[in-house]
């Protein structure tokens, strides 16, 4: 079976578990026996995951949650912090440039939907793919928390800067200084992630979110998500150049011609109400 054939398959080092059922990749934490900690192995199997899904036609939508009982329990302290401290300079730097590739970089500028499916524990630096997902949802008693003031640092990597970009000043500061955990109603309430469903729904209900997400057409959604993510950081004048290039870049390389036929449906054939949400898109025809 060659690659792009594959539905499932574990990364060589056996961190990451990847399944693509429809148009969902769900990409796996794979480490349940230490709640999914994140080592420099995994660190390094996961871009090389995001990257695969991101090659594969079939996948319009990654999907982020980890096996057994945890999402990931942040940073594993030994691996990442202990073994790394004692090496020399130039290995800390690239495990931690490592880290920061796949936690920010890639889940920031990916070109397709991702959303996080927080199933259980989510501490420390979790909160960084969390948040750069796109979209959460969580189990209503999922467990989320800045632990680290509670064993002798500040917040690592990238965890203080991911949160100002989420939640308000007041919540992310209570999280940073106290280190108390949260629930997933907490979370919804601060908006670290957008809903929190009982436990036995979740998966049900991120199935939902992404086939919605996985109609719209990837090169409108890759304009869309892109746009917003960079010009919220840019002045107008800048943000009105940019979103514009988006705009024409999204309908321009949009091999299923949803503006056309979107006009066409509304307009001419009047067969969809583009305001009342998704049904429109089967509504539309052709
Ligand atoms: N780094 C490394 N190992 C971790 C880990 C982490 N962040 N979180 C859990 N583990 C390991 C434990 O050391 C243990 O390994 P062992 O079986 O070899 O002893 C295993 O995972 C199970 O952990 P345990 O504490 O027994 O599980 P639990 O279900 O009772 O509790 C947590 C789960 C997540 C509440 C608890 O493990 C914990 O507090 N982890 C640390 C979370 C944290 O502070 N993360 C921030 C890092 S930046």
């Amino acid at each position: 079976m060659t690659q792009s054939e594959a539905t499932s398959w574990t990364t060589t080092k056996g961190t990451v578990r990847v399944e693509v059922e429809g148009p969902i990749g769900w990409l796996s934490f794979n480490r349940p026996e230490k709640r999914n900690a994140m080592n420099p192995t995994l660190n390094l199997e996961m871009t090389e995951s995001l990257e695969r899904l991101e090659a594969d036609d079939r996948v319009r939508v990654v999907v982020l949650t980890g096996e057994g009982e945890s999402w990931s329990a942040g940073m594993d302290l030994k691996e990442y912090f202990r073994e790394v401290d004692q090496a020399p300079a130039h290995v800390q730097t690239r495990v931690r440039r490592e880290s920061a590739e796949w936690q920010w970089r890639r889940l920031i500028n990916y070109p397709k939907a991702t959303i996080a499916m927080v199933n259980g524990w989510c501490f420390g630096g979790a909160i960084t793919p969390l948040v750069c997902c796109d979209l959460a949802l969580a189990a209503e008693d999922a467990v989320f928390g800045l632990s680290e003031v509670n064993w002798g640092i500040p917040p690592g990597g990238l965890v203080t800067r991911s949160l100002a970009e989420t939640v308000s000043t007041r919540d992310a500061l209570w999280l940073i200084m106290t280190g108390e955990p949260i629930d997933g109603v907490r979370a919804a309430q601060m908006r670290l992630v957008n809903e929190a469903v009982p436990r036995e729904r979740l998966r049900e209900r991120t199935v939902e979110v992404a086939h919605r997400l996985a109609a719209v057409s990837p090169s409108v959604m890759r304009a869309a998500k892109g746009g917003f993510r960079k010009a919220r950081l840019m002045a107008w004048d800048d943000a009105e150049e940019f979103l514009y290039a988006k705009f024409d870049q999204g309908i321009l390389g949009d091999p299923e011609r949803s503006k056309q036929r979107g006009l066409e449906g509304f307009l001419d054939k009047k067969s969809f109400r583009p305001g009342l949400g998704a049904e429109a898109d089967q509504a539309r025809g052709d």
